[in-house]
């Protein structure tokens, strides 16, 4: 199945912010998590049959901090996911975790589990990232 890139500037967003002053994001911008345990992102995300498929973050961390996030899918921990420095706010790189989805809606939440807040977070893409709808760099 192809991958489908959803932008954390349209998805739920608890305590955090949407933001666009640091390039390089894709859509029309990114997701500022606060600086806090707790602030989360949820995206909902559709599958057409129940899989174990990649969800592959973009993010930006411009600190040398780790900032591990709590996946949730569906409600149910998959694990925590690191989210280290990419040396600038404007560098963005790709993590990827396998998760199993449900036939139909799923929620995927990104939930930030240090005091430092999670990283700048700029997309999900759910499927295996390859295709013309991939092209992110
Ligand atoms: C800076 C940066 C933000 C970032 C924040 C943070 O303020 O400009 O984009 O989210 O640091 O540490 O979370």
């Amino acid at each position: 199945e192809a991958a489908t890139v959803h932008q954390a500037e349209n998805a739920t967003i608890s305590q955090g912010v949407v933001e666009s002053n640091h390039v390089g994001y894709t859509g029309t911008g990114f997701v500022n998590y606060d600086n806090l345990i707790g602030s989360y992102v949820e995206f909902t995300v559709d599958a057409t049959a129940a899989e174990t498929t990649p969800l592959t973050f973009r993010f930006a961390n411009g600190t040398t901090a780790d900032r591990p996030m709590a996946i949730t899918v569906n409600g149910t921990p998959l694990r925590t996911v690191s989210f280290p420095g990419t040396g600038a706010w404007t560098s963005w790189r790709e993590v990827s975790a396998d998760a199993p989805l449900n036939a139909g809606a799923n929620t995927i939440r990104a939930t930030a589990t240090t005091a430092n807040g999670g990283p700048n977070l700029d997309a999900l893409t759910v499927g295996t990232p390859s295709g013309p709808d991939w092209s992110v760099s």
